[in-house]
């Protein structure tokens, strides 16, 4: 289902409607050209549409684009009201509006007395730092007065995604002597061979939980301390290697948590975006607190991008407005993010949280059906690997899939050649895919290597690559606190824009409680000794084949 009847609806239409109307005529009319055509009847257009932000640089040029379309779907954005939804996301309006809450994730951000409401921030940030701090200089202490070595988060979805991401993204600035684990999953593997390589001693546990009450959280968090306790500590230690980060302090006080180890949340920072949070505690421990700080600042830069900049030469509000264009009008279903980097491999895990359990929505903001498709299927992983899985999809599969690019010009490893080859495949990938191949080129080129002309015509469909697919690049300099809270931020804000095109709200995640609610019903029943009742057969077979564990 796409949303090309927009237009078609009784009575007048919209100002919405009217300019997505247009943008409709303009897909059509450019679906009459290609991208290779555009390129060659324009050579300005790279450095037309190539911008810069907050140190990150975007090539949205190898899109199907032109003035008219942009114009088009600038009049959309209006329409939508999205100059007013910035400002009230900024402004701390309820966006959140099921859950009467606002979504203020930049004022995590927001320098120190640059906002009246970022005090409690401030002073939250000021005890990470001094913890930080305890930790490295090896003042806070194990139970047999060891330094703490290790350090095991404990928490999942938001509470693991976005902590685990920069971690990784920013080894290059691991403190020496310190190293940071993430246990999520409730597969109680997940926790035990990460405690397998750990001394009790020297492992500090953080509970991330907004809530405190998630229950693969709890599990974890209940194990754990139990495999503290039997490696000799005494309930009273429990404290030296115990803190928790939460917005429920009296469900974490009731943990056990010692109330001086409790670093705050609020309501007002959604799971997805609270990474710049104390829900962050690990990447400051892991990377110290000034990267911390570099991180929050760089997405910061971003933030004041989008709250300020012209809607034209708005990254965020440019990225989305494509991506709700392939959705909504070229029937695409998914969008591809390819960091060519290693050290951004969880990024596309990451995005996958943060756009679909936003955009994954059915109705309006008033509980009104979608008259379209909702946000799609976000995926990816590092290039060059998936050069050599899915791209092949990609290039030659019937489905379009918008991609984006992200490239480091410097890299951490001083082997430049080997960087420069990383590069080269990245741009060549962007390149392949809106060039393509024709078959008449395919078949010259066949012929050209001596093959026969029957066994060339033959040999040439397979060959051939359509070409005409979409791509951003994204640049940043080096891949750094700064540039990579950016990087973060330009999605979250991306996400925002495209929920307000959408007409939905970004910030909820109800679909999730149905599941959670169901899991309960079924961990009742295999623990249960009696038969199991009130099941569908294909659920109650499941149900006894686990019970059997055959
Ligand atoms: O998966 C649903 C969800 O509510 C996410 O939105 C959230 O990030 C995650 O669970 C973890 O929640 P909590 O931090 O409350 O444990």
């Amino acid at each position: 289902m796409t949303i090309d009847t927009l237009g078609s609806s009784a009575g007048e239409p919209t100002a919405a409607e009217a300019a997505w109307t247009r943008c409709l005529q303009d897909a059509k009319r450019l679906s009459r050209t290609t991208l290779r055509e555009q390129f060659a009847a324009d050579p300005a257009r790279a450095g037309r549409y190539t911008l810069t932000a907050a140190g990150l640089t975007l090539d949205f040029s190898k899109n199907r684009l032109d003035e008219g379309a942009l114009d088009s779907l600038l009049a959309l954005a209006t329409a939508a009201g999205l100059p007013s939804a910035i400002a009230a996301l900024f402004a701390g309006a309820q966006v959140n509006n099921t859950e009467e809450r606002p979504a203020l994730h930049t004022l995590l951000r927001a320098p120190r007395g640059s906002d009246p409401r970022s005090q409690e921030v401030h002073a939250t940030l000021a005890r990470m730092e001094a913890f930080c701090h305890a930790l490295a200089q090896g003042h806070w202490r194990g139970f047999r007065d060891e330094r703490i070595t290790d350090v095991v988060n404990i928490g999942i979805g938001g509470s693991d995604l976005g902590p685990a991401m920069v971690y990784e993204a920013l080894q290059d600035r691991w403190i020496a002597g310190l190293r940071c684990h993430f246990v999520s999953n409730v597969d109680p593997l997940h926790l035990e061979q990460t405690l397998a390589r750990l001394q009790p001693g020297t492992t500090l546990c953080v509970v991330a939980s907004k809530t405190f009450t998630t229950l693969e959280t709890m599990q974890n968090a209940r194990a754990a301390r139990a495999w503290a306790l039997a490696g000799g500590l005494a309930h009273s230690d429990l404290a030296r290697h115990f803190v928790a980060v939460s917005a429920n302090v009296e469900k974490a006080a009731e943990f056990g948590i010692a109330p001086a180890n409790i670093f705050p949340l609020w309501d007002w920072v959604g799971g997805r975006y609270s990474l710049w949070s104390a829900i962050g505690l690990p990447i400051a421990l892991g990377v110290g607190m000034a990267n911390f700080r570099a991180l929050l600042a760089g997405a910061h830069a971003l933030d004041e991008h989008f709250r300020t900049a012209p809607l034209r030469t708005n990254l965020p509000v440019l990225l989305a407005l494509l991506t709700h264009w392939y959705y909504h009008a070229f029937g695409a279903h998914s969008h591809a993010v390819l960091p060519y980097a290693q050290n951004l491999q969880w990024f596309p895990a990451f995005l996958q949280q943060l756009d679909m359990e936003s955009l994954g929505k059915q109705v309006s903001r008033d509980g009104v059906a979608l008259r379209g498709d909702s946000g799609g299927i976000l995926w990816g992983s590092a290039g060059t690997n998936g050069q050599h899985s899915f791209h092949q999809l990609l290039h030659q599969g019937t489905r379009l899939v918008p991609a984006d690019f992200i490239a480091v010009l410097q890299s951490a490893s001083s082997q430049r050649d080997a960087h420069l080859q990383l590069l080269a495949n990245c741009f060549a990938q962007s390149q392949a895919l809106m060039l393509g191949k024709s078959r008449e080129d395919a078949q010259e080129e066949l012929l050209r290597q001596g093959m026969g002309v029957e066994q060339a015509k033959w040999l040439a469909p397979h060959k051939a690559c359509p070409g005409n697919r979409p791509t951003n690049t994204l640049l940043l300099s080096r891949l750094d606190p700064g540039s990579l809270g950016a990087l973060i931020a330009l999605y979250e804000h991306k996400v925002y824009v495209q929920s307000v095109l959408l007409g939905l709200n970004a910030f909820d995640q109800w679909g999730v409680e149905l599941g959670k609610v169901l899991g309960n019903g079924v961990y009742r029943a295999l623990t249960a000794g009696a038969p199991c009742q009130g099941f569908d057969s294909s659920t109650a077979a499941l149900i006894e084949r686990a019970r059997l564990g055959q």
